[in-house]
């Protein structure tokens, strides 16, 4: 088939602008348009070459992910090694270093070095001939590495063409591929709402994703990819590392936005100093800094050992991980109700902080990474995060520890602590009832959304809760005078101020009130569709799920249950009586009729839901979406809030991030069939 002139042009110039906003996004770190129109532009010339797939060429923007899985990794020989670091890992070391080149160097020359961070990820290579990726391998054992390059191709930071027209015949660009703190939080996320085993550490997380196999996976691994040097080139390398390093990011090579050239070993300390200030923030690990002398002369004159180059030098930080003994595990409890268990350790310095206490997530971790009371582990804290358990030393173990079992009752407010089949978390049912979680339901209780209680902010109500004042939203109705005026800060005339607002809130809305009570997965708007389709309390309080279901649209098995589960509870039923004892009170109404109610209900899967595709799927995307309009669903094309399920595909890209970012359910292609099946 001939392809038409002006389509073949429309594709170059969808795949040369597409190009250059990669280079704006991921290496100048600058967009210039939105995801939505960035998106587009892919879109479009995806179509353009499904229309023609001559069209197809395997630098095309498109062409990150290829089809078939490699069944091994076939051997490279690096043609320059790729040789080591020599660490300082104190200040003595480094200031050692800096005088050895000192006395090897003639004295006119400035001591200049390149500073960048040491990135805690992989060392990879990647071969540009005539401005195309041709290769992409591991490090290896610095002479033979792993092919890697469908799973290096699917990485969005790395160009699969480089940008302009002066780049040299044969450029390897060499550098770290990592993942990035967010991606990392968000990817285990999502395991461990699946159930699934938890990524120890960003490293590891990038290295398992490089060695995929499937190319297709390694994609839905979001990894980023930073060049610090460069391996066989068949250009004269000029005389300066940091200008050969400006001239790979203006080919299009992403290279670290902390580089910069310092003077002498005052300069690198200043650098050190300064990152390391700075190392928490950063949205992904390190773990020192990388001088490199600027001088390409010098660095030649100067040569390497068979393992580091004489001419560098790595400044490591102090270790991010330790080892230490679990003296006990407690259960807290969050704001949620959520039960968490935390180890208690023999306190020990990681990174500089005393550590004490580390997360174990969840039960399900605890049993996979097998911790109990008297391990030794490995702990580590990466920048801002919660420490956590890395692994149990087993050799270690006493032989009396015995695994962890989940508390059957709540340990601050012996509420039953409940664990819905295929959950993760565990909840205490304790809810307004425990200390817990009182704070925070009593803060949402007096919002302004909620009773609306004028006045009364969250500091006040820390106060009430620990002077123990005040134990369940009844009782700041019993707060008299006398009793408020004492608190810290609270003048006589703000105390009255607050009894009336009290007094006041005590007339409101059944729908304020059912939201106030901070029902899990009851929002302002469902509480406010159970509000009118019950009319009253007593007549929701006796529903079943059945019935909630049936009443109020846009209720699934999700909410129906949790409300029947809330006023279930006799603490809970104890918190309305007395809340209307105190004379708290609103209008009710008559419900509305139930067989017209439930005439209308659809009882299909995915009825009333909104859902959106994205991504690569086995199937063609209108079968898909076929298949979704017969559940009941509305497909769209963008995620919004008002979208409930994203059905996402391999490469699933933005809408994916989206999806996550407003806390969208994922479905999988599996998902999506088993949910059919069940119909
Ligand atoms: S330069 C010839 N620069 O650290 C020098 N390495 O411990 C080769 N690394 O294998 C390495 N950040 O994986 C260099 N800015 C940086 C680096 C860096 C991380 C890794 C790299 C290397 C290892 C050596």
């Amino acid at each position: 088939m001939t392809i038409p002139s002006p389509t073949r042009q429309r594709a170059a110039t969808l795949a040369a602008a597409i190009r250059h906003h990669n280079q704006c996004y991921y290496v100048l770190a600058a967009p210039e348009i939105s995801d939505a129109d960035y998106d587009q532009l892919l879109r479009e010339l995806h179509t353009l070459e499904a229309a023609y797939p001559e069209l197809i060429t395997p630098d095309s923007p498109t062409q990150r992910v290829g089809a078939a899985p490699s069944a091994e990794f076939l051997a490279v020989t690096h043609q320059v090694p790729m040789i080591s670091l020599d660490n300082a890992m104190d200040d003595d070391a480094l200031a050692a270093f800096v005088a050895k080149l000192t006395t090897a160097l003639p004295p006119e020359l400035p001591l200049l070095f390149t500073a960048e961070p040491k990135l805690d990820g992989l060392a990879v290579s990647i071969r540009y001939e005539h401005g195309v990726l041709v290769q992409a391998a591991t490090r290896g054992d610095g002479s033979v590495g792993e092919d890697v390059t469908h799973n290096v191709r699917t990485i969005s930071s790395v160009p699969l063409r480089l940008l302009g027209d002066s780049y040299p015949q044969v450029v390897e660009v060499r550098g770290e591929v990592y993942m990035p703190r967010c991606s990392f939080a968000r990817v285990n996320a999502q395991l461990a709402d699946r159930g699934q085993k938890l990524l120890a550490n960003p490293r590891n997380a990038a290295a398992g994703a490089l060695r995929q196999l499937d190319a297709r996976m390694t994609a839905t691994r979001p990894l980023a990819f930073c060049c610090y040097g460069w391996g066989e080139l068949s250009i004269d390398a000029g005389a300066s590392q940091a200008a050969l390093l400006q001239q790979l990011r203006a080919w299009g090579v992403p290279i670290s936005p902390e580089l910069q050239v310092v003077e002498g070993l005052d300069g690198c300390r200043a650098y050190f100093a300064a990152l390391g200030e700075r190392r928490d923030a950063l949205d992904y690990d390190i773990d020192g800094v990388v001088f490199k002398l600027d001088a390409l002369t010098a660095q030649r004159a100067l040569g390497a050992t068979s393992h580091h180059p004489r001419w560098a030098i790595a400044r490591k930080f102090p270790p991010q991980e330790a080892v230490t003994l679990v003296e006990a595990i407690d259960f807290q409890v969050g704001r949620t109700g959520a039960v968490t268990p935390v180890a208690r350790l023999t306190p020990v310095a990681v990174g500089g902080v005393v550590v004490a206490n580390a997360t174990l997530h969840n039960l399900d971790e605890v049993h996979r990474k097998d911790v109990r009371v008297g391990d030794t582990v490995r702990i580590r804290r990466a920048g801002d995060v919660i420490p956590e358990v890395v692994s149990v030393v087993l050799e270690l173990r006493p032989a009396e520890a015995q695994p962890l079992e989940l508390p059957s009752h709540c340990p601050v407010c012996g509420s039953e602590v409940v664990r819905t089949e295929g959950v993760v978390v565990a909840r205490c049912s304790g809810g307004l009832y425990c200390p817990a979680q009182r704070k925070e339901a009593l803060k949402h209780f007096a919002s302004r959304r909620a009773l609306d209680i004028v006045g009364l902010g969250d500091k006040l109500i820390e106060q009430l809760v620990d002077l123990e004042w005040v134990r369940q939203p009844a009782d700041l109705f019993q707060l008299t005078h006398d009793q408020l005026a004492r608190l810290e800060r609270m003048g006589a005339q703000s105390a009255t101020k607050l009894l009336l607002a009290l007094d006041k809130s005590k007339t409101t809305t059944l729908a304020r009130f059912i939201f106030a009570l901070g029902i899990r997965e009851v929002g302002e708007t469902t509480a406010a569709a159970l509000a009118s389709s019950f009319g009253g309390l007593a007549r929701l309080m006796a529903a079943d799920a059945a019935e909630v279901m049936a009443r109020v649209e846009g209720a699934g098995p999700v909410v129906a249950e949790q409300v029947v589960q809330f006023f279930a509870q006799p603490h809970h039923q104890e918190v309305i009586a007395q809340l209307q004892a105190a004379g708290v009170q609103w209008t009710e109404t008559e419900p509305l009729a139930l067989e017209t109610a439930a005439e209308a209900v659809d009882t299909r899967p995915l009825a009333g839901k909104t859902v959106v595709i994205t991504g690569t799927l086995s199937r063609p995307r209108e079968e898909i979406k076929a298949q979704l309009l017969a559940l009941g669903a509305k497909v769209t094309g963008s995620v919004s809030r008002k979208t409930n399920y994203l059905v996402a595909g391999d490469a699933p890209g933005s809408k994916w991030d989206k999806a996550q970012e407003l806390g969208v359910q994922i479905l999988t292609e599996a998902a999506l069939n088993a949910l059919q099946d069940a119909e």
